[in-house]
């Protein structure tokens, strides 16, 4: 049989994204348009703003898709967006667009869950090649990102374990606010903002040097909890910067560096935990760890990661970092699973802000 083809629209936060996938794993077209130059003046991302973008940008990002693919909407066998989470006002602009496209067009309409898509599309990525690793279920899966830090087993499509989660700031959250602290110069383009940022810093400093300064969090009272919290480690960098102690670009580079290594340290003590628990339990072996989200675009994260899933025989697989970030491929893959389940939605489906996984 000829392979299906779905379109993935993805408006949940600041990228307004539609992007064309095929069941054999071909990305026709993707196409993303942001919204740095919009939102940095504000000093982060303003809800109203960002939805008033997308609704904007989002016919035109549709058409581009389209033409990029040399398809029209009849070439579709279904239309994916992204449900939720996601901030209240910009879900709605792509999944009013999604609806009417599907409805107009008698398309099956497949309502994403984003944190699912960012678990799954390791599955659009990595090649399928005898005798390499392959994220089949189930996996374990750490989503790190502007609003989430997430740690899954993977079971099975639409089935995930909660192992841990942030108590307060979200990884890629605390990275942003952390950059903002430092003054840190966003780059251009469309993988720029606070995060890429950082990482520039941060390989630029030593670590050393303030690595005292920044205690790892949840060292003490939680240290067995599978869990993590960054917003100490946070208010800890604006210590530093409230004691005068960031004042040339070296300081800021030594910050960053400092900063980011605690963070991962976090995130690498609490993966030990998880994976000391996860791999002698289950009766069905895990396959690999798949990282993904914006923060997993990180270098220094995917490296040090893969050290840790390596000390349980774990292989480590990562989307490339272009599909780590929000994007319109890992909507509309997870479309592809779905529909490949028969999992579809009525047109009257609305959005759901705060959705659990
Ligand atoms: O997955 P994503 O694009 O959007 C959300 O769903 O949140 O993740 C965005 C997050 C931001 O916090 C951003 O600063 C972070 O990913 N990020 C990075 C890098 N690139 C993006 N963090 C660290 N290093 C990077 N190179
Ligand atoms: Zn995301």
């Amino acid at each position: 049989p000829r392979p299906l083809i779905v379109m993935g629209i993805e408006t949940s936060c600041d990228d307004t994204s539609a992007a064309i996938v095929t069941s054999d794993r071909k990305i026709l077209s993707e196409v993303v348009r942001g919204q740095q130059d919009l939102h940095q003046p504000m000093g982060g991302i303003v809800p109203t703003l960002a939805s008033l973008a997308h609704s904007r940008n989002m016919p035109g990002v549709i058409c581009d898709a389209l033409d990029q693919a040399g398809l029209t909407v009849q070439d579709l066998d279904a239309i994916a967006v992204t449900r939720g989470p996601g901030l209240p006002p910009c879900l709605p602009v792509g999944l009013n667009a999604a609806k009417t496209l599907a409805a107009v067009h008698k398309k099956p309409l497949i309502g994403v869950h984003h944190m699912e898509a960012h678990a799954l599309t390791a599955r659009l990525t990595t090649p399928l090649v005898t005798g390499d690793p392959w994220p089949e279920f189930p996996f374990m899966t750490l989503l790190i990102s502007g609003g989430h830090t997430l740690l899954l087993s993977a079971n099975s499509l639409g089935d995930y374990d909660t192992l841990g989660t942030t108590q307060d700031n979200a990884v890629g959250e605390a990275i942003d606010k952390t950059a903002r602290l430092l003054g840190l110069k966003w780059l251009p383009g469309r993988r720029g903002g606070p995060g890429a940022a950082l990482e520039a810093a941060a390989l630029k400093g030593d670590p050393e040097r303030f690595l005292g300064r920044l205690p790892m969090p949840m060292l003490q009272r939680n240290k067995s909890v599978i869990g993590f919290s960054f917003s100490g480690l946070k208010s800890s960098v604006m210590r530093l910067v409230e004691a005068e102690e960031v004042n040339t670009e070296k300081d800021m580079c030594d910050v960053a560096a400092a900063f980011q290594l605690t963070c991962i340290r976090h995130l690498e003590q609490k993966l030990h935990l998880a994976l000391d628990l996860e791999v002698n339990q289950r009766h069905k072996p895990l396959t690999c760890l798949v990282v993904s989200g914006g923060v997993a675009s990180n270098a220094l994260f995917r490296t040090r990661l893969e050290a840790v899933a390596g000390m349980y025989g774990l292989p480590l697989i990562c989307p490339p970092p272009q599909l780590c970030t929000d994007n319109g491929a890992m909507i509309a893959w997870t479309g592809v699973e779905r529909l490949r389940a028969g999992l579809l939605d009525d047109y009257t489906i609305t959005t759901l802000p705060r959705w659990p996984i």
